[in-house]
């Protein structure tokens, strides 16, 4: 977290997002991000003439204790090139975990951009990756059947769970003694640092490269950041452009990630304490999550649960909710109604589940975290 002290959390808002569990990203921007957009700079950004843009990258820079930072459109954007910054010619592969973001949701970017070969990789923990994972499914040398590994992609928070710092330096020191680079999809690193008290700098310190976003948990209206060297962040400058991200007046959008970094981040302590309170509510009823709940994810294990998804789905309708599949994602707009209306939901599926006829199929597919992807065991 940052180190300067943090200003009261703002008031929740009255907003669309009340209800939403969807995702971490169906916030709405709150009234002070409205007002600073409208006293933005307004200076011409692909000309680097913007000086709310350049504060807020300079901050992010600051806050990472990377060279430099450069504003990006989307967490996919900021991905994606910073991925490519580390890929020069194939062939050429990313290891990463097989539900990467980079690799399973990203419209098949590593192909497409970095004509990149993937190594997705199921942590033996069933978790997040460690040392051990990426030694057994490395490439190094030069077999010509193989495509080298030039890239460790690894997503801090997954599926909202921790990785270990530890964890991340050593995998992190063998890529460096092998050649390798280190990229992070830190989508939701503020997670990870408010979760664990490291600040983003000890994060970074590991990588090459870090995305992270502003719209995902953390509440701006749109986009994230690419961290790295000052060699590294002006070439994604260049491909940013190349991409069609060259943003003119871009403090219209620095803005309010300004406002969310001061605002909003320092509620995501609470955040992750309600999450934790929801698992304990849950398990009264006999819920029990997936994987761990560290942060602000709670991935209902159905099966376990004895809770048909389409029954809950329905349900969800009922009681003026939203939830689109396994995943309660909790933010800072989720009102303490909803939370209740979202218990009640389950409790009601919990009961017409076990009243469903022997070998009923449900209306929702399940299967685990990682679902929603096509390339996964449970597909
Ligand atoms: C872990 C992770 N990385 C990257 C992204 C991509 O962000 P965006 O939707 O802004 O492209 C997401 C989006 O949900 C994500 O969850």
């Amino acid at each position: 977290m940052a180190s300067s002290p943090q200003p009261p959390p703002p008031s929740p808002q009255p907003s669309r997002a009340a209800n939403d569990f969807r995702s971490d990203t169906f916030t709405t921007p709150t009234p002070s991000m409205l007002q600073a957009m409208a006293s933005a700079s307004f200076g011409d950004d692909v000309y680097q003439e913007d000086a709310t843009t350049t504060g807020f990258e300079a901050e992010v820079a600051r806050l990472t204790g990377m060279q430099d930072s450069l504003f990006m459109l989307s967490g996919t954007m900021g991905n994606q090139i910073g991925v490519r910054l580390h890929l020069h010619q194939p062939p050429h592969s990313v290891l990463c975990d097989y539900r990467a973001h980079v690799y399973a949701e990203e419209g098949s970017g590593l192909a497409v951009l970095s004509q990149a070969m993937v190594t997705p990789v199921h942590p033996r923990n069933g978790l997040y990756l460690t040392l051990d994972d990426v030694k057994r499914w490395v490439v190094l040398g030069d077999d010509i059947h193989c495509a080298p590994t030039k890239v460790i992609s690894l997503e801090v928070t997954i599926g909202g769970v921790l990785t270990p710092l530890d964890e991340i330096r050593n995998i992190s020191e063998f890529a460096h003694d092998n050649g390798i680079k280190v990229h992070c999809d830190g989508a939701r690193l503020w997670h990870a640092s408010a979760a664990t008290g490291h600040s983003l700098a000890d994060y970074c310190q590991y990588f090459d490269s870090v995305s992270m976003c502003v719209s995902k948990g953390l509440g701006a209206p749109i986009g994230g950041v690419l961290a790295g060297s000052t060699a590294d962040i002006r070439r994604a400058r260049w491909l940013r452009k190349q991409q069609g991200g060259g943003i003119r007046q871009a403090g219209v959008l620095t803005a309010p990630a300004m406002v969310a970094l001061k605002e909003i981040w320092p509620t995501m302590r609470t955040t992750h304490e309600r999450t934790k309170k929801l698992e304990r509510e849950l398990g009264a009823m006999g819920v029990v999550p997936q994987i761990p709940v560290d942060t602000n994810f709670f991935f209902i294990d159905a099966g376990r649960s004895g809770v048909d998804m389409g029954v809950l789905l329905d349900k969800c309708g009922k009681f003026g909710v939203r939830l689109q599949d396994e995943r309660i994602s909790m933010h800072h707009q989720i009102s303490d109604e909803a939370v209740e209306n979202l218990k009640r939901a389950i409790k009601e599926a919990v009961e017409d589940t076990k009243k469903l006829p022997e070998g009923y199929v449900s209306k929702a597919r399940t299967g685990g975290y990682g679902s929603t992807s096509k390339m996964n065991e449970y597909s």
